[in-house]
């Protein structure tokens, strides 16, 4: 069981890769709890007023409707994707925090940056902010080295990267190549980083991320980052509309070529994906290859995508491929991930 009531968890299940000892990082919790300080973890966290300080139990029968989420793995064995989702969030210390998805504005995301940077068509804006935070919680506590590159495969406006380094300036040695398909979103990178007087350290390429993956080699100090199209969504809706969220049938296309890419023993990654992702075989991809060094989430109901493809993602979750909740009103949410792993030895 996850227990609610407490803000910030210790989300840091591997303390020697920071650069804080073990006892810096617990020295302000009380009772294994951590207070709000966001100095102590140099991390950025979202503003307490669009964030509620409440923690959801995920096994709080409230929050359900006491769905079945078993199916069948593949391999004829019975699974319970809710269970295995919500096994992983508790083996991993995290609890979902909830999120004013409507309090989360383009104001938002560039307060405080000095510069107005556009967005594309991919309009999920707590999404994109929680994505620019995981990079900056790679930047600021697990970064091998400042001049590291920082691959960001599907990476739209390219706003979460330059939102990370401009926050953070001390990284000013960083390369980051910004990777995307869509014709749009690299003419808009390339503005935004013009914008932010970032030219020289960004290389934008137009290139479909899988035939990228395939093509370069990931060495030490590189750095791999993506915020992918990670939803399942049937054959039958492929459109341009669905281009930023398709992550095919099971949300896992993207994912599942970004975990299984040869990299050294340590390479840090970093990746976005959802409840609705598929999470046995994503929960099974992560650990068997990736130690898990930090993980956050947010609760958020269904938006325009989830409420088009509801009919589907149902049949997804009664095969086990899937894991929604529904309230008492029949209002239904899911859970947003922000995962940042090791590459394991081996
Ligand atoms: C979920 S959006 C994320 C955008 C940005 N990283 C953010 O967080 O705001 C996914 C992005 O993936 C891009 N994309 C979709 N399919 C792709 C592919 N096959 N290769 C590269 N990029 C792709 C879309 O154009 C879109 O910009």
């Amino acid at each position: 069981m996850i227990t609610t009531g407490c803000y910030l968890t210790p989300l840091f299940t591997d303390a020697h890769i920071l650069d804080l000892p073990m006892e810096d990082t617990l020295s302000d919790c009380n009772d294994g709890h951590f207070q709000d300080d966001r100095s102590l973890w140099k991390a950025p966290f979202i503003q307490c007023s669009i964030l509620s300080r409440r923690g959801i139990s995920v096994d709080d029968s409230s929050n359900t409707s006491g769905i079945e989420n078993g199916g069948d793995n593949g391999d004829g064995s019975s699974v319970d994707a809710q269970k295995v989702f919500e096994n992983f969030l508790e083996r991993h210390k995290c609890e979902i925090m909830s999120i004013s998805q409507e309090e989360v504005t383009p104001e938002v995301l560039l307060e405080g940056l000095g510069c107005s940077l556009e967005f594309t068509k991919f309009v999920a804006m707590h999404d994109t902010l929680m994505y620019s935070q995981m990079i900056e919680v790679i930047l600021t506590c697990n970064l091998p080295s400042s001049s590291a590159r920082f691959i960001d495969l599907c990476a739209g406006s390219s706003v979460p990267t330059i939102r990370a380094l401009l926050r953070n300036p001390a990284y000013k040695d960083l390369t980051v190549v910004s990777v995307d398909v869509d014709a749009d979103a690299i003419t808009i990178s390339r503005r935004n980083v013009a914008l932010a007087g970032l030219q020289s350290r960004f290389i934008i390429m137009q290139s479909d991320m899988l035939a990228y993956l395939d093509n370069v080699s990931i060495g030490e100090n590189e750095i791999l980052v993506s915020n992918p199209p990670y939803m399942p969504i049937p054959a039958t809706a492929k459109s341009d509309f669905f281009l930023p969220v398709d992550g095919g049938a099971d949300g896992t296309k993207y994912l599942e070529q970004i975990l299984t890419k040869d990299m050294p023993a340590g390479s840090i990654v970093g990746i976005r994906w959802c409840s609705l992702t598929n999470p046995v075989r994503l929960v099974k991809l992560i650990e068997d290859r990736f130690d898990v060094v930090d993980v956050r989430a947010h609760r958020a109901p269904f938006g325009t995508y989830a409420k088009m493809t509801q009919e589907y993602l149902q049949k997804q979750r009664e095969a086990g491929k899937s894991v929604f909740y529904q309230d008492a009103a029949g209002n239904k949410n899911f859970v947003f991930m922000s995962t940042v792993l090791r590459r394991k030895e081996g």
